[in-house]
């Protein structure tokens, strides 16, 4: 056992950070039986150093982020603070100086992931993420060494858990969107600016990395198609419950059937009730992994949240500690087959179109022609007279597997018709 205590450096002591203090401290002696060696907080920098923080030695708190990363005597830097500056700089920092990094920053991995890891490599270090995508639930180790030996065809997951919330809070109480962002936020859920969950930006983040791990390639978030839910309707769920669905805010990367290229979206989607991932309730996470010899694989659990985020950070420090106990690092960036990413027009599934129609002869044969004339197959068609507009019917098509481009612009061509007064929603139908 080595004696030297190994230092760790712990930016930001906010929800997360204040929770990887503590757990450092209770269980102090199963992390050094673990690692082989002691391990202790140097430093913990924080923005506002006046806020009372209960369990956190004041000694340790500093301001001054950059000379605690500069240190020589720290081995490994924790960064819980989020967003692209001054985390970047201080990682980059933390390297230069021979630290390994455990970070649980997503932004900045799906930014700028390949940097990064070039730096750590540049330097001998590490540098883990586990916390970035989907808090507590193992999905980048399980993808970057459990399955290493296998081949992964798709990722399919609901890793955002505000979203979910929201989904199903209108799903199990027929609520609208807006009554159920305001109680996801009056229980804490959703922050104040709700954007970057409701709009898609954080899973489309999860996306990238996660794409990125599975396929062996270099994905950014710019290379994330994303779409958020603040367009889904009441109606649109009460017509998946028709079609036995659920809607679901998903994350979905797959590599195209050939194996050239790999596309990665978030959007919202129909599944069934059938599938694992229609019973993910509330704000929970679950990732559904299909691969060549595992077959389907699904991993399940709290996504968000001080505790579960500090308990897949404390699984990196271990596996940081143990590399840099036995003078080695573990392993980096496996981008070696630097497949594409497909734009969204060649993405290929169903989808649920909802139209205002007239409801008057010709006029479902008309639809069909525009959806014959762009190659789109449709499965079923649903008519239903609309009481509350005379002359009109809410015609409901589901259409059989077809390119993103293809469905574009059939409803482009839809819309130019006169029989059809509008497209009240379009659904990509997934997990079939
Ligand atoms: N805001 C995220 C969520 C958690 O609601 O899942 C952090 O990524």
């Amino acid at each position: 056992m080595r004696t030297r205590p190994l230092k760790v450096a712990l930016l930001g002591c906010g929800v997360v950070g204040s929770e990887v203090a503590r757990i450092m401290t209770t269980h102090a002696d199963d992390l050094t039986a673990r690692i082989g060696a002691p391990v202790e907080l140097a430093g913990i920098a924080v923005r506002r150093p006046d806020r009372v923080r209960e369990g956190i030695p004041a000694e340790l708190v500093t301001t001054d982020a950059m000379e605690l990363v500069k240190r020589e005597d720290v081995d490994v830097v924790i960064e819980v603070i989020g967003g692209i500056e001054p985390a970047r700089e201080l990682i980059t920092t933390a390297f230069a100086h021979g630290a390994s990094v455990v970070s649980a920053n997503k932004a900045l991995v799906a930014a700028d992931g390949a940097a990064l890891h070039a730096a750590a490599e540049r330097h001998g270090a590490d540098l883990y993420y586990e916390a970035a995508v989907a808090g507590a639930i193992p999905l980048v180790r399980p993808l970057r060494e459990s399955l290493a030996g296998d081949k992964v065809n798709r990722v399919l997951g609901i890793v955002n858990g505000t979203t979910n919330f929201i989904l199903d809070k209108m799903d199990t109480s027929g609520a609208g969107y807006s009554e159920a962002l305001d109680e996801a936020t009056a229980l804490g859920y959703a922050e104040a600016d709700p954007t970057a969950d409701v709009e898609g930006f954080d899973a489309a983040a999860k996306a990238a990395i996660l794409a990125g791990i599975a396929f062996h390639t270099r994905v950014t978030i710019d290379d994330v198609h994303r779409e958020g839910l603040t367009e889904v309707t009441a109606s649109d769920i009460a017509s998946a419950k028709r079609m036995g669905c659920t809607v679901k805010l998903l994350a979905i990367c797959e590599r195209a059937a050939d194996g050239a290229s790999v596309t990665a979206r978030v959007h919202p989607a129909m599944i069934p009730l059938s599938h694992p991932l229609a019973s993910v309730r509330e704000a929970y996470n679950a990732v559904f992994v299909e691969s060549d010899a595992a077959g389907q694989l699904m991993f399940y659990g709290p996504g968000a949240g001080g505790s579960p985020t500090a308990s897949a950070v404390l699984g990196d420090l271990v596996a940081v500690c143990r590399n840099k106990v036995a003078g080695t690092t573990g392993p980096g960036e496996s981008a070696y087959t630097q497949l594409p990413v497909s734009p969204m027009g060649e993405v290929v599934t169903r989808y649920h179109i909802s139209l205002d129609v007239a409801d008057k002869s010709g006029v479902l044969a008309q639809v069909a022609t525009v959806f014959a004339e762009h190659g789109v197959s449709i499965d079923t068609v649903r008519q239903q007279g609309r009481p509350d507009a005379d002359g009109e019917a809410s015609l409901v098509v589901v259409t059989h597997r077809a390119a993103d481009a293809a469905l574009s612009s059939t409803v482009e061509a839809l819309r130019g018709l006169d029989t059809v007064r509008g497209v009240a929603s379009i659904m990509r139908v997934e997990g079939e």
